[in-house]
């Protein structure tokens, strides 16, 4: 008999909206790896780290303009019990999030997303209290909360245990820097709509070979930029 030892991924959320996260923590996937104990995620409410009576985290950015600024205080006190993780703020202004991020934070132990909102952050948290800035992609949202679930999930299906199929994880879109074929299950032939002959050939051979047609038709159509420069890989 020998003890199984959890390998597993600890990521503390720094938010002004914990309640946010109530649902897509409960479900599926990511339900499942907090469950086996592969994941634990600790919510920590900004909100109780505000500055006086009105537990302020906001203020006008100095120099002027709209919006507003998240103070230094706050978030340096939130932030000082997680020195010793890696810290990612999501922002805009970050680099973009890919499968390569996604990877290396799975086999990070310990990591804290702070998920920003109004104009930004005071740029001295950013310089003191952060490792990394990530993005979700080339669009504006509110805050990173979105960004923080996206990453969150997309970390719990690459734990140890948590697809049934290891298999699934590795050959999939990105990993080899194609986009996946068109998939086609039970009935042949749906009121006349009917599946691709090869792949009811039985010819394993045809198969592949048309599986990787498809995956570079539509990479060259809907991706050109990944047959380009590899954009996925961090390294
Ligand atoms: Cl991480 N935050 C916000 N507010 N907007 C975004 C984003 C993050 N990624 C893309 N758009």
């Amino acid at each position: 008999m020998c003890a199984i030892y959890p390998v597993g991924v600890k990521i503390s959320v720094v938010t002004m909206f914990p309640e946010w996260f109530g649902g897509p923590l409960s479900v599926s996937i990511v339900a499942r790896a907090i469950e086996d104990g592969a994941l634990e995620v600790d919510l920590v409410n900004l909100r109780t780290y505000g500055l006086g009576r009105h537990k302020q985290l906001d203020d006008a950015p100095f120099g002027g303009g709209p919006g507003m600024v998240m103070m230094v205080e706050p978030l340096v006190n939130a932030l000082t019990p997680l020195e010793e993780t890696h810290r990612v703020l999501f922002t805009p202004s970050g680099t973009p999030m890919t499968q390569a991020t996604l990877d290396r934070w799975a086999s990070t132990p310990e990591i804290t997303f702070v998920c920003g909102r109004y104009e930004g952050v005071d740029q001295r948290v950013i310089d003191n209290h952060i490792d990394e800035e990530v993005s979700l992609g080339d669009y504006v949202l509110a805050g990173g909360e979105v960004a923080a679930v996206a990453a969150i999930e997309g970390i719990a299906r690459l734990l140890p245990g948590v697809v049934g199929n290891p298999e699934s994880t590795e050959k999939e879109s990105f990993r080899e820097g194609l986009l996946e074929e068109p998939v086609y299950t039970r009935p042949a032939d749906y009121q006349g709509w009917t599946v691709p002959e090869v792949l009811l050939s039985g010819d394993h051979a045809r198969i592949e070979t048309w599986r990787l047609e498809q995956r570079r038709r539509r990479t060259v159509e809907r991706r050109p930029d990944l047959l380009r420069d590899g954009s996925d890989s961090e390294t």
